[in-house]
């Protein structure tokens, strides 16, 4: 039932604040600053002896994965790497036991990550789950895992669960960062910006109006560029499949350093730029990107914690700790989608050419 929305899309980014909630629910030990995950099934001492983390997944679970690799290497300072499932099961990897495995999917019947978990096990590694749907194929063959109580997810283009799997990402780097390297105060830190995500995705959702209208200002963009750097390159990823799928405008999705590389020769005004400028060490870095852009007369839509300057308009989002600044700044621009393919009279809730879950290689 979607009650008083037009659409399961909506309905889901909308309920994002009690959906992060649910996920936080029950798991925050203060006392010790940690979190505890019930169901991880990877006592203390195995944790520590993990020498690497291998993220697998397809899709935006693949794009949640990143965000995780990057939140586990830099809470727990274990390397990690996320890869998209279907590549890591056709190029016979090297299967190590000292790295811990970690399969990601809302549905937990992706063919191709459920494949990928079962040559793993053949091989004896260690894999956790971390999964939506309660009792799927993907968190029966797992180890142990988490569960991100995301809630039903109907529409065929993944939002709340993308969200509640970077919040269920960064539950798994601060409990094995508590048991490694990372310190009381870090750890607290973390969990307090994790209590205030549900009333700033609010925040975030109460300007749907004015993303509204920058979609319908954007929408007749012929293609999209989106650029970020390190945590905002997994955000500019999943926001460019977002539009793509949803309103069938083409998009790119390029790490900001790389545009001098290449892409900057696709810039003009019939391709506007989606900015995420995080502000971090890298702002000015982003800003000399922004600058770059616009000497190519470029339009940029920039999504930042103040008003850019050098962006023709700016979508401001409320700042957390830097850590877990990706898990905010990817939203609205979930709503950006969801206007664009409004504005563009798209199917949204079911795109063509797409499934919801794909079982079939
Ligand atoms: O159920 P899963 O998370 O395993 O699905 C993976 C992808 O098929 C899925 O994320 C797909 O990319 C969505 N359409 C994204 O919106």
């Amino acid at each position: 039932d979607m009650g008083a929305h037009d659409t399961y899309m909506h309905k889901e980014i909308s309920e994002q604040a009690d959906a992060v909630d649910r996920a936080l629910r029950g798991r925050i030990d203060d006392r010790f600053s940690t979190v505890h995950l019930g169901g991880l099934n990877l006592d203390a001492r195995e944790a520590r002896g993990v020498r690497r983390v291998k993220i697998l997944g397809c899709g935006t679970s693949y794009h949640a994965g990143q965000i995780g690799a990057q939140m586990i290497e830099e809470l727990a300072r274990i390397p990690s790497d996320a890869e998209p499932a279907s590549e890591f099961r056709y190029r016979n990897p090297v299967v190590d036991p000292d790295t811990l495995y970690v399969a990601v999917s809302q549905s937990g019947e992706t063919y191709d990550v459920l494949a990928a978990v079962q040559e793993l096990k053949r091989k004896g590694a260690r894999v956790l789950g971390l999964v939506n749907v309660v009792g799927s194929a993907i968190a029966r063959e797992t180890d142990g895992g988490i569960y991100v109580h995301a809630g039903p997810e109907v529409c065929v283009v993944s939002t709340k669960c993308f969200t509640n799997m970077v919040v269920s990402f960064a539950l798994l780097a601060l409990h094995l960062g508590r048991i490694r390297d990372l310190s009381v105060a870090d750890g607290k830190r973390i969990i307090e910006g994790l209590r205030r995500l549900p009333e700033q995705i609010t925040e975030i959702l109460e300007n749907e109006a004015e993303i509204k209208k920058l979609a319908e200002l954007y929408a007749d963009a012929k293609s999209m560029m989106f650029i970020g750097r390190v945590r905002g390159y997994p955000v500019a990823r999943e926001a460019s499949l977002k539009l793509k799928e949803v309103s069938y405008i083409h998009a790119e999705a390029y790490p900001a350093s790389e545009l001098k590389h290449g892409p900057l020769a696709l810039i003009e005004p019939a391709m506007p730029t989606v900015a995420i400028v995080p502000d971090d060490d890298l702002l000015e870095k982003n800003r000399a990107a922004m600058e770059e852009i616009k000497a190519r007369s470029g339009r940029i839509l920039a999504v930042a914690h103040a008003e850019q300057e050098k962006a023709d308009h700016t979508i401001v989002v409320p700042k957390n700790e830097p850590e877990l600044d990706p898990i905010l700044m990817g939203i609205p621009l979930q709503l950006l989608a969801y206007h664009t393919a409004l504005t563009l009279g798209r199917d949204i809730d079911k795109p063509r050419n797409l499934a919801k879950s794909v079982t079939v290689e």
